[in-house]
């Protein structure tokens, strides 16, 4: 952490009140510099045109004033070398307006895009605790928000610097014409200044309401329509409606205010220079007539008038977008420096190939700062094995699954896979031999056979190749893929949302088996498939790859017996192991926790019928801790 960030506010913080300095620290843009300051000769080089533009800006008014003064009031000179000489600054200048804009947008641009992947690699990065933290929907769009207030900001601050260097210039200008004139035509600058500051000051908390409410709009709409299925259901159509009405009244308040501030400000703000015009009539007026003025002086003076008011008039918009960037990057900082947790050894121990021998060691483990959720299991699976983990629900089967994958560090206790600890090993050597396949897994909105290939990307964009035909047939997923008219080449719907439960699931089994994990993690992987093609799969699954480690998380007689042994966990620790009989036989707690946690399916399977107590709900205590 730097000593920009506010102590551990959490992504979602809360906003920091609006104070008028605020805007000026500029200790971010430093933070930046990583991004920025591949980009410092552009960025220099346009500033540079920029402020050549503005000498021609500010010397264009004082070249009318003396055209009026020799070649029309008085016939001391010939108009057209005049004329020609304006033409000849008007083109010059907007031509190096062109580019200095351009270098400035382009470099916006650009950082925005290398702050954007920065981040994302980033989150990417970030370990399971983190997004158990944090609300992810709200970190998203922030992430959006926040990326692109910094890039209007990196955008419009040059400008307005630009801007501000070009009101000094002129004021020497017309310092040097006429003191009194330059007194009469900045007489009204304060004002604008006051104007805009109270401007600022009632528009700014109003434009974060706005942007709040905003959400909640998009929030009512994007949530009922992902879940579109249900309101139908529950005929709950008219309810979201007026969910969705009330958000839009609400937002509606905050456009109104936003729009009754600006009515009653911002014609103040657009007419107030006007009596810097008035005065600047009146005594440059009564100079002219005294003969202590040239005519040209004033006609100048009226071109500077607007030319110092962009300048003012913009400053209260420039210190709303500095502060809202440097809280927006403060939030990406903040995110920027969160430490994923799970990170590669200093020193990995390279392993050439994976056997799938797995071990814990008195692993402890809870969320958070929740207690021991585990409490000092050891298990020992040998490679080839299959075996199945039983427990009753929410005893931390699918939270061991974790730990072997290493999505989860143990709080104490040792993980090893083929005798190394998997904090010792890098992070993608044990995600690439351990593959957990989750009951209800994640499919993306690409096509079947891309979400087959998802974890290899050399097989992808071939068009269907050998092998993942191969893996779809082991998976039983080769009959209703072919059955589609477009083959691996259908889409999946968001999230998968055309495909029954079984066929995710399905899919999701292909996946992991076309990375040929050494360990195999099933959890509840094929609740949704029938017991035959079950059966079918398993089947299949050993012919594909003799060998490997198995681990099934299970729910159903059926997938228990796949196994050559059964760990039952308990109460945070292995209670009993041996084969699905031996238990059956001489453990109370596994015919209990059977009883209680199988399949309604297969609940009133004759093996399970053993007599003992299964009217024992408060065992099944699936509530967290
Ligand atoms: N990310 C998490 N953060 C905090 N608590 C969690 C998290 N995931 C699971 N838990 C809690 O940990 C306990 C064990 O969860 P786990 O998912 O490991 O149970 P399980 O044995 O797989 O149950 P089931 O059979 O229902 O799938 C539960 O009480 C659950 O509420
Ligand atoms: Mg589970």
């Amino acid at each position: 952490m730097t000593d920009l960030l506010p102590g551990g506010g959490g992504a979602a913080a809360a906003l920091p009140p609006v104070r008028a300095t605020e805007g000026l620290r500029l200790g971010w843009i430093r933070r930046l510099w990583p991004v920025l300051g591949p980009q410092r000769w552009v960025v220099t080089g346009s500033f540079l045109v920029g402020l050549v533009a503005l000498t021609i800006n500010v010397a264009v008014p004082t070249v009318v004033g003396v055209t009026i003064d020799d070649a029309i009031a008085s016939t001391g000179s010939r108009l057209e070398p005049f004329l020609v000489g304006l033409a000849a600054l008007a083109i010059a200048r907007g031509l190096l307006s062109v580019v200095y804009r351009y270098g400035l947008y382009r470099t916006a641009y650009r950082v925005e895009v290398d702050v954007r992947g920065l981040l994302f690699r980033h989150l990417l990065d970030q370990s399971a605790s983190f997004y158990d933290r944090v609300q992810t929907g709200q970190l998203v769009s922030r992430a959006q928000s926040d990326v692109r207030s910094v890039q209007l900001y990196l955008a419009v601050a040059p400008l307005i610097l630009t801007a501000l260097l070009s009101f000094l210039l002129a004021v020497v200008v017309m310092l040097a014409t006429s003191v009194p004139l330059t007194l009469a035509a900045v007489a009204a600058l304060p004002g604008v200044y006051v104007i805009g500051v109270a401007l600022r000051n009632r528009l700014f908390p109003l434009s974060w309401i706005i942007q709040g409410r905003q959400a909640e709009v998009t929030g009512v709409v994007a949530e009922s329509i992902a879940g579109v299925r249900v309101v139908q259901s529950f005929g709950a159509e008219s309810r979201q409606v007026a969910e969705m009405a009330r958000a839009a009244r609400r937002l509606r308040w905050a456009n109104v205010e936003q729009g009754t501030v600006r009515a009653r400000l911002a014609p103040l703000l657009e007419n107030l220079p006007r009596v810097g015009s008035v005065l600047v009539l009146l005594l440059g007026g009564w100079l002219v007539i005294e003969g202590r003025l040239e005519i040209g002086a004033i006609i100048a003076f009226n071109a500077y008038i607007v030319l110092l008011q962009v300048p003012f008039r913009f400053l209260g918009f420039f210190l709303i977008l500095s502060q809202r960037a440097r809280a927006s990057a403060e939030r990406i900082f903040e995110v920027l420096d969160e430490v994923p947790e799970i990170t590669d050894p200093d020193d990995p121990v390279t392993v050439r190939s994976h056997r799938g021998h797995l071990e814990l060691e008195d692993v402890r483990f809870g969320y958070g700062d929740g207690p021991d959720l585990l409490r000092g299991v050891d298990l020992v699976v040998e490679p080839g094995e299959t075996v199945a983990i039983v427990g009753s629900s929410g005893s931390g089967k699918s939270t061991l699954a974790r730990l072997l994958c290493r999505v989860y560090d143990p709080r104490s206790g040792t993980v090893r896979l083929d005798g190394v600890a998997l904090c010792d090993l890098p992070v993608a050597d044990v995600r690439r031999s351990v593959v957990v396949v989750p009951d209800e897994p994640f499919l993306f909105s690409t096509t079947l056979g891309e979400n087959l290939a998802f974890g290899r990307p050399d097989l992808l964009g071939l068009g269907p190749a050998e092998e993942v035909r191969q893996v779809a047939q082991a998976v039983d997923a080769a009959g209703f893929i072919e059955a589609t008219e477009a083959g691996y080449d259908t889409p999946v719907g968001e999230r998968g949302s055309t495909l029954s439960g079984g066929q995710r699931q399905r899919l999701a089994l292909g996946r992991a088996l076309l990375v040929d994990p050494e360990v195999l993690i099933l959890d509840d992987a094929t609740s949704a498939i029938d017991v035959h093609v079950e059966a079918r799969i398993h089947r299949a699954l050993d012919r594909h790859r003799a060998g490997r480690t198995t681990i099934l998380v299970a729910h159903r007689l059926s997938t228990i017996t796949l196994a050559s042994r059964v760990v039952l966990l308990d109460d945070g620790v292995v209670a009993d192991t041996g084969t699905h009989a031996e238990l059956l036989a001489r453990s109370a707690r596994y015919r209990e926790v059977l009883a209680t946690t199988l399949d309604a399916d297969t609940g009133t399977d004759a093996e399970t019928d053993t007599g003992t107590d299964v009217g024992d709900p408060s065992r099944d205590d699936g509530a967290a801790p």
